[in-house]
This record gives C-alpha cells, structure tokens and sequence, in this order.
C-alpha cells in the first residue's frame, strides 16, 4: 500500500515515473543487487528546461536547454573544469616506424599543460596502423597502470608519475619492468590496428593521483587561485581533471597530420568510462563516445537505487566528484538531473553504452534505462536514437546512433567490446567522408 501511495505520488509529478518494490523495503545506503527491492523513483525529463517549459525543437535543444543541463552536471556533479591552458605545449618525444613487427608506428608525445618541461604534463602513446592510409580516425582511453601496462611492447616508456596501489605521502612509485604489459587483455591493440585505426592512451595518474589527496600534485592544484588552499564545492572533480586531459590529448590530434580528428573515438572503462562520458560530453569534436561498466556517476542511474550508489561512491572516492555532489548522499531524488541525460548531452553524436551481465556493482539495467530515456533527445535532433525499447539479451549489441550491449562476463574489457566498438565506428564514420 505504501509502495502505491508512493508511486500516485511521483505520479503527480508527471514526468516519468520507473520501478515498483515489491520486495522488502530497501534502507538508505543499502547496497541493493536484488531487482524486486529496487524503490519507486522519478526521472527528470530532458526535454523539459527547469522552469517548466517544454522543448518542442533542435534550436531550442540547442541553445537553451543544452547549456542549461550542461550547466547543472557541471554545478552540481562533475565540477566546473577550465579550458585549453594558453601555453600548451606538445613535443613528439619518440617515433618509430617499425613497431610491433613492422604492424604500427609508435608515437610518444609529451604534452606540457604549463608550456615548459618542469610543469605538469602528461604522455601520449599513440600506435597509428602502417598499412591503412592516413589520416586514421583513432581511439582514445586512458589506462590505470601507465601507458607501459597496455602492451608487452618494450619500446613504450614506463609511467613517469605516481602509480595506483600507493597513497599520499608514499615516494617510492616508480613503473618496474614487472608490470610491461600488465593492463594488456583490456586493449586489444593489434585488433584495432588492422581494422584500420590508430589507437591513443594516457596514463590516469598523469593528470591527478586517484587518492583524496591527489588534487596537491595533480593538474586541479595548478588552478587553485592564490589563497585558496581547497577546491570550492563547484570546482572541478578528478573525473573531470582526467576528462580534461583527454580533451588536451584532441587539441594535440588537431596538429597531427596522421591523425584524422575529426573522427576521435573516446572510449574508458569503469571510472575511467564516467571519464570518457564526461569528456565527450564538454567537448563536442569527440566524435563517438563509449562508455565501458561505467556505471554510478557514468552511464547508470543515480536514482535508480541499485549496485553502487551516490551516498556510496562520495563516501569512497570523495575526490571524484565535485563539493555539491555531496548533498545528494542517500538523497537521490532530490538531484535536479540523472544520467540518461548525461547521454543526452553527447547528442546527436553516436555513443555506445555496453554493460555486463556480472557486473550488478554498475547496474547493467541501469545503464540500459540511461541509453533508453536518452532517446528523446536523439529522435529530436533528427537521430534515429536508440534502436530497442526493451533491454537486449546478452551479446546482442544493438546499433543505432546510440548503440548498446551486455556481454556475458564480469566488469571488464574484453575483445568482444572491441570487436562491437569497432564495428560501430566503421558504421558511423562510413557515412562520413574521410579527408
Ligand atoms: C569501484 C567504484 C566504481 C568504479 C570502479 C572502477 O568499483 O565503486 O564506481 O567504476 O571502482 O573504476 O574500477
């Protein structure tokens, strides 16, 4: 009777209303894996602005509501990033041409936020196909362990900055040759290369330690304005800071002439894929966006209680996001947004969202309703949206200009992700003309 009262409740609201327990009441900052206990909850419209007034067409999506949104993700979760710094500098480190066996070039460039060596950079490996012509339209993720760890290459520099495993205050992090390779099943680099694509990675920890402290040595503490000894509660967060370097990564593409960067792929995985999400989401020339388990504050629903959730993540990763996103601790629904228009601010560029089955932690379903409710706004800008109403089964991607599937296994990248990932961006860059 409760759960019913509740639900005529949200009914009255009258945007969406999902979800009817009919298991045990779930607590506050439950943990919920179980779908019949998943609560009532109300999703935001986004065709609907803040004060109420539908949007009925593209310009209106454009102009207004757009920025409004985009407005509100910045303010209230991921934190307000700066743009591109005034001397950013690039500097080719190392070429060679005859990598993995005559199959790539191998690029390394050092990317240098403050214009001079000493300052804060990060490195860019970048393997570019020999046999397909160029430019090549690419694909961008960062990496967790350092650029060494995505293959057994040994022409690719260990990691210069701080390592995972290790906490503030710990100087002994170097890369050991030990861990060459070791992120390797999660980038299937030959597989991309003779499919035509180049691909580029960065190392995480180049632009901030994933630790609460981290923000001190990291690219966020060289925009804190003199004075001010923490972040406010709408500065940026970490995601943001690793979005804002795959963004720098994109303004040293646009100088490549190998590169075609207008057809850049930002892909990540996990909370690396709550990264590409909002990197492709703040800048609108990453031409596909894929979202790999990204789950709670990615892909998933927050107000959808179920696997990880805002309470839970804040509380554990406090850096993450930014000050205000705090407020929303075990209080969901009074956020003003939800991440199916997070999605919706990638449109009209395509965007994959793939799930998988054991991953209950990132809430596959979740992710789907987040691709799902993300439709009205591709439909209007001309899009065909995403191509089911209902989830698919397993291993049966779905591609439409949002595409996405759950893949049997655990939270992870495997070659079946590529394989999908790729097959979509032939799709979509075919209609397009390359230069
Ligand atoms: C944790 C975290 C997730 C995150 C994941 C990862 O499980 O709770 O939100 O996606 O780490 O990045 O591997």
């Amino acid at each position: 009777m409760k759960t019913i009262t509740r639900w005529i409740g949200h009914l009255s609201l009258g945007i969406f209303v999902a979800g009817i327990a009919t298991g045990p009441a779930a607590q506050p900052g439950e943990n919920i894996t179980n779908e019949t206990q998943v609560p009532p909850y109300t999703l935001p419209d986004p065709l609907v602005m803040e004060k109420g007034a539908k949007v009925w067409d593209a310009p209106t999506w454009i102009h207004q509501r757009r920025p409004e949104l985009l407005g509100l993700f910045e303010r209230e979760m991921y934190g307000q990033s700066p743009g591109r710094p005034e001397n950013l500098k690039f500097e080719v480190t190392a070429t060679d041409t005859a990598a993995l066996g005559g199959q790539a070039t191998r690029k390394t460039v050092m990317v240098y936020f403050q214009g001079r060596r000493e300052g804060q950079r990060m490195e860019i490996l970048i393997y570019l196909p020999n046999a397909a012509p160029k430019p090549v339209p690419l694909f961008l993720g960062m990496n967790f362990n350092g650029n060494h760890a995505v293959h057994k290459d040994p022409g690719i520099p260990l990691a210069h900055s701080w390592l995972p495993g290790n906490v503030a205050g710990v100087v002994d992090n170097r890369a050991t040759e030990k861990s060459r390779g070791s992120e390797a099943s999660r980038w299937a680099v030959e597989k991309i290369l003779s499919r035509g694509y180049g691909l580029a990675t960065i190392y995480y920890g180049d632009l901030e330690p994933d630790h609460k402290d981290g923000w001190r040595s990291g690219i966020r503490s060289t925009y804190l304005p003199v004075g001010q000894s923490e972040p406010k509660e709408a500065d940026w967060g970490a995601v943001a800071a690793w979005a804002w370097g795959l963004s720098r990564a994109l303004d040293y593409f646009e100088t490549d002439p190998d590169v075609n960067a207008r057809q850049v792929a930002v892909m990540g995985h996990s909370r690396l894929g709550k990264t590409a999400l909002w990197a492709g989401v703040r800048d609108t020339r990453f031409a596909i966006v894929i979202s790999n388990d990204s789950g709670c504050g990615g892909a998933a629903l927050s107000k959808r209680i179920f696997g990880e959730t805002v309470g839970r993540i804040n509380r554990v990763f406090p850096h993450w996001f930014c000050g205000n996103f705090k407020k929303y601790n075990d209080q969901e629904s009074r956020l003003p947004i939800d991440q199916h228009e997070l999605i919706a601010l990638i449109a009209p560029r395509p965007v994959y969202v793939a799930s998988a089955e054991e991953d209950s932690w990132a809430d596959p379903k979740g992710e789907f309703l987040s691709a799902l409710h993300a439709d009205p706004v591709y439909r209007l800008l001309g899009t065909d949206g995403l191509a089911a109403r209902v989830m698919p089964g397993v291993n049966q991607p779905v591609f439409s200009t949002i595409a996405y599937h759950v893949r049997t296994g655990k939270h992870d990248v495997t070659d079946y992700d590529w394989e999908c990932y790729l097959n979509f961006a032939d799709r979509q860059f075919k209609a397009t003309i390359r230069p």
